[in-house]
């Protein structure tokens, strides 16, 4: 078997949406025309989660405007964690559509709302159910290690789930020695560096927004910062990686950024991390590796549709078949029980 299975998946186009915070949001809603401020949408967001007992979660990777409503924020693995034990009868994800899947398989008996339908991950519908199964078993069974960035019904026919953070940790601790791990060739790549003993084959997905940024790139934000920390996610690509400080999930890269002595840092994620990091540490200064590191889907959500959620007038309501989420979630716990 060679070591790259197939090439027919590439990375896709990389859009830019820069994420806008005005001062005035238009509602024209239900002939509601109203000027409101940001703020105003935001106690209307706050008042009605409570009266309507709907949690929040939101991905790191969303605006600032988002994030200070949500009740949890953090990075794939902390969501997936924090869907188990959310004890409101209602959940709204903004983030994207397999994180949303990811909430109702944990937690099926609730009301999980994807806060904007248009929000998908591209990574995560880069390969068919079939086709994966056909790999596995033509290859004499070898186990499907999925990144979480998936679809359900995917996750059906793979053996473990990982999160960027738990990838190496995960696959590290797997009985099993002959793996496919998809569909992140960049994340793969990374996890076969840094696990010993394992056969780990890969295939040619990844994400659009983090494998676009190129070496060159990476020079010249270094020789523009010289004495800045180069922070990377492991999906981008190894000519990158390789020149990174640390390399680690959105959590990780947070986490080392503030309680590092440094002062300065590049960092090689999305844009919302720069932002946060910027607003968490006003002392440090937190330069973009790259302008293009912008993921559309991840800025899809906009306040109205968190508000719109809580009304019971937008996003959508995550509905999968009970069968398929008994077999996609056996990969998910297996997730949670090594990670
Ligand atoms: P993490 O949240 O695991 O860092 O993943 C980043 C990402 O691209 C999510 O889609
Ligand atoms: Fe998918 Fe990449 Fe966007 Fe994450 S940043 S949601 S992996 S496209």
């Amino acid at each position: 078997m060679s070591e790259f299975l197939t090439t027919h998946c590439i990375y896709g186009t990389i859009n830019t949406c820069p994420t806008i915070t005005v001062g005035i949001i238009y509602s024209h809603r239900n002939g509601d025309n109203m000027a409101k401020t940001i703020l105003e949408v935001q106690n209307e967001i706050l008042r009605l989660k409570k009266e309507k007992d709907i949690c929040i979660l939101a991905h790191s990777y969303q605006g600032r405007e988002i994030i200070e409503i949500a009740d949890f924020v953090g990075d794939s693995y902390a969501l997936s964690v924090k869907a188990k034990s959310v004890p409101n009868k209602t959940v709204i994800m903004c983030g994207v559509r397999f994180m949303a899947e990811t909430v109702k398989l944990l937690s099926p008996d609730k009301t999980v709302i994807l806060s904007n339908k248009n929000a998908g991950c591209p990574m995560a519908e880069q390969f068919e159910k079939d086709e994966i199964d056909y790999i596995k078993k033509k290859n004499g069974n070898l186990c499907v290690v999925c990144y979480i960035n998936t679809t359900t019904e995917l996750k059906t026919v793979c053996d473990v789930c990982v999160t960027s953070s738990s990838a190496v940790k995960i696959v590290n601790k797997l009985d099993e020695e002959n793996i496919l791990f998809i569909p992140d060739i960049n994340l793969g790549t990374y996890v076969k560096n840094n696990v010993k003993g394992k056969n780990i084959q890969l295939l040619h997905g990844g994400c659009p927004v983090h494998a676009s940024i190129t070496e060159s790139e990476v020079l010249k934000a270094k020789a523009e910062h010289p004495n800045a920390k180069l922070l990377v996610h492991p999906e981008c690509v190894p000519e990158v990686v390789k020149h990174a400080d640390y390399v680690g999930s959105t959590s990780g890269i947070m986490d080392f950024a503030k309680t590092s002595d440094a002062d300065e840092f590049i960092i090689g994620t999305e844009q919302a991390i720069v932002e946060t990091l910027q607003f968490e540490c006003p002392d440090k200064s937190f330069y973009p590796l790259s302008v293009n590191m912008i993921c559309r889907n991840m800025k899809a959500t906009t306040l109205v549709d968190v508000l719109n959620c809580c009304k019971g007038t937008g996003g959508e309501v995550i509905e999968l078949e009970e069968k398929t989420m008994k077999k996609a979630r056996k990969c998910i716990d297996r997730m949670i029980e090594l990670g």
